[in-house]
């Protein structure tokens, strides 16, 4: 571990691969599969036990990373996330996916102001902040992929949940801003929108939603590779004429209605 918090530097002639909230759930099955279609990753989130985790997973598989712990609700640590990536890693990123998320639910009169700051931070500022840095490079290169995770959230609606859909929705819309910004000299910039995927962050509420599980088409909850398999698809070679779209990853539940 060297004084910046990073394991190592880069690897001669690597492709990197930026994989933001890969020390759990989607982002950590994403950071596993990039790594395993030959990517370096760079794995990052705040907890430093689960991102040496993710990293130690990817090496166990043959696979290279290195860990950059911060909090991307603080800007200031999300710009010096992108200083401490430069020093790390010689040379442009390939691939961004902004992935962290999560956040307090309340009714709109009822959410603090810190609550509605905090979700717009870390889902609308901190990919606007990381993409305005790394993909100039990628577009001066002709080349990079960028995959937005959002949620069902920016399509639907439910109750109490305004300020994280709201800042999802955002960064549904920045797909589309940085398909118009960064397309035309090579950078392909998607969403993967999931649905109910079992990760740690809803495991404790499975056991609510079995019978809402079960009447999904594809008949069970999604789990993290079926998200990470979209968002590696995405980003590669078999999606190079896929600009500005969203792949919904949700079981069939936006395709039906309830009956
Ligand atoms: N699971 C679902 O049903 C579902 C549905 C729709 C959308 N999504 C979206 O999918 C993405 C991944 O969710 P998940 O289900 O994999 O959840 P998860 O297991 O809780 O993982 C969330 C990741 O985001 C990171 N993160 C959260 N706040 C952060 C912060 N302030 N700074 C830096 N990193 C932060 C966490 O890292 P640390 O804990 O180490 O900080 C963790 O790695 C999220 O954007 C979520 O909104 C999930």
């Amino acid at each position: 571990m060297s004084e910046n918090g990073h394991s190592e530097t880069s690897a001669p002639g690597s492709s990197w691969a930026l994989v933001t909230g890969s020390t759990s759930g989607i982002g950590r099955a994403t950071a596993v599969g990039l790594a395993q279609d030959g990517y370096s990753v760079i794995v990052t989130g705040r907890d430093r036990d689960r991102a040496v985790e993710t990293r130690r997973d990817i090496e166990a598989a043959g696979g290279h990373a290195i860990e950059l712990v911060a909090d991307l609700g603080d800007p200031a640590a999300v710009r010096g996330l992108v200083t401490r990536i430069r020093e790390a890693v010689d040379g442009p990123l390939d691939v961004l996916v902004h992935n962290a998320g999560g956040g307090g639910f309340a009714p709109t009169e009822s959410t603090p102001e810190e609550m509605f700051d905090a979700a717009f931070n870390l889902h609308a500022k901190a990919p606007f902040l990381l993409t305005g840095a790394f993909a100039p490079a990628m577009a001066e290169r002709g080349r990079g992929a960028i995959v937005n995770v959002g949620s069902l959230s920016t399509s639907m609606a439910a109750a109490g949940t305004c300020a994280f859909q709201a800042s999802k929705a955002a960064l549904s819309m920045m797909t589309k801003s940085w398909t118009a910004e960064y397309g035309p000299r090579g950078v392909r910039v998607n969403s993967v929108d999931p649905g109910f995927i079992l990760t740690p962050v809803n495991e404790g509420v499975r056991h609510m939603y079995g019978t809402y599980l079960a009447s999904l088409p594809a008949g069970r909850g999604g789990d993290a590779e079926d998200v990470a398999n979209a968002v590696r698809f995405l980003v590669s070679p078999k999606a190079s004429y896929i600009n500005g779209a969203t792949l919904t990853v949700d079981g069939g539940k936006t395709a039906v209605v309830a009956m």
